[in-house]
């Protein structure tokens, strides 16, 4: 019946708690991709759910199992944090329901059920970028510090083996709690240690304070450099974050400084939605994976249900305002440019600008 007609997101993210800026970015782009693209595809009205999980991953399977059998969703979406997407995987694949991981990073995430697709990115996709450039420009000693789960395990593992294959020293690899974390002691130990540069990995919505107590306890006065992947230079935070940053180099994806046609129309539409907001690699995720969602309606025209949708999703290749990106069929990741950036000041605003890019990464993370 009217049903019939309704074709619904399951879009789950974490709009309180400690990763809130990642829900808030990513609802924010999903509307913004709505208003843009209009909510009704192939002769079917678009319904947006969205819910909170609070970054909590029992709760967001428990939302998802709501989502699939009370409001009956053709497709999941959200995923604030790996254990989450982790947490879901299963119902996915028992329930044939596609699910868009647009925020979470870890590489496995991928092959944790079939109805995986990613519109994200991969720590290993954008940590080995910079393993390969902090050797050539004087960093021959780091410490890693991450999050200690699935994406700091990740950045770890693959920027510390290719610094190390690239001549580079690892002298001390640590890990900081998820949640609730202290990085003041990470942060001495670090300081007494006096490697060339700090390599970094926080999720998003954590980096101001790495960056805050970094400067407070003077390691950038003691030469100690930090670089990290652009989690740490996050664009929902980094213009408040004060000029102790101008200078540090990330390795990611995205930017808000992008400088193509397309990305400036995306900032501009975004803060003129959003009371100036500035869109950062979480919105773009959400955004993107919209329309990875909004092409596979039209390719199916809501026939065939998840299976088929799925099949349409495989494949895609569009421009987005990071740059280029692939759905790749046989994994369902996300291939992309990853960029070199410097933290530099333009207008009176802190940017992440970018000086080099890497060409069409696929995931290094992959078993096979
Ligand atoms: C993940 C979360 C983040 O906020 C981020 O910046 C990268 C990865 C994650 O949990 O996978």
């Amino acid at each position: 019946m009217a049903q019939d007609n309704v074709f619904k997101i399951g879009l789950i993210l974490p709009m309180t708690g400690q990763q809130a800026t990642t829900g808030r970015q990513i609802e924010a782009a999903a509307r913004l991709y709505m208003a843009q693209n209009g909510d009704t595809v192939a002769g079917k009205k678009v319904q947006l759910i969205v819910k909170d999980d609070t970054s909590l991953p029992d709760q967001t399977r428990r939302l998802a199992q709501e989502l699939i059998v009370n409001d009956k969703v053709n497709v999941l979406a959200g995923m604030g944090i790996t254990p989450s997407a982790m947490a879901v995987a299963p119902l996915a694949t028992q329930s044939k329901t596609p699910l868009v991981v647009m925020a979470a990073a870890t590489s496995s995430i991928t092959e944790a059920s079939p109805y995986v697709v990613r519109t994200s990115f991969t720590l290993p996709q954008a940590s080995v970028a910079l393993a390969d450039w902090a050797p050539k420009n004087n960093i021959k000693t780091v410490v890693s510090l991450v999050s200690d789960y699935g994406p700091g395990i990740d950045a770890e593992k693959f920027f510390n083996a290719r610094m190390v294959n690239n001549g580079g020293k690892v002298v001390e690899a640590l890990r900081v709690p998820m949640r609730n974390p202290d990085f003041a002691p990470f942060l001495q130990k670090v300081r007494d240690l006096k490697p060339d540069a700090l390599f970094v990995f926080v999720p998003s919505g954590a980096g101001a304070a790495v960056m805050k107590q970094f400067t407070e306890r003077g390691m950038d006065k003691a030469g100690i450099k930090l670089i990290g992947t652009g989690d740490v230079t996050d664009d929902d935070q980094l213009n408040d974050m004060g000029d102790s940053v101008l200078g540090v180099v990330t390795s990611h994806h995205y930017s808000a400084a992008h400088p193509s046609e397309l990305n400036k129309k995306f900032v501009d539409a975004f803060q003129k939605a959003n009371k100036n907001l500035r869109p950062n690699f979480m919105a773009v995720g959400g955004y993107d994976g919209m329309r990875v969602i909004y092409e596979a309606l039209k390719t199916t025209k809501g026939a065939g249900g998840g299976d088929a949708l799925l099949a349409a999703m495989k494949g895609q290749i569009f421009e987005s305002p990071r740059g280029k990106i692939y759905i790749d069929a046989q994994t369902r990741d996300v291939v992309q440019d990853i960029y070199l950036r410097k933290v530099e000041k333009k207008d009176g605003q802190l940017f992440n600008v970018e000086f080099d890019v890497i060409k069409d990464v696929k995931d290094p993370g992959k078993s096979k």
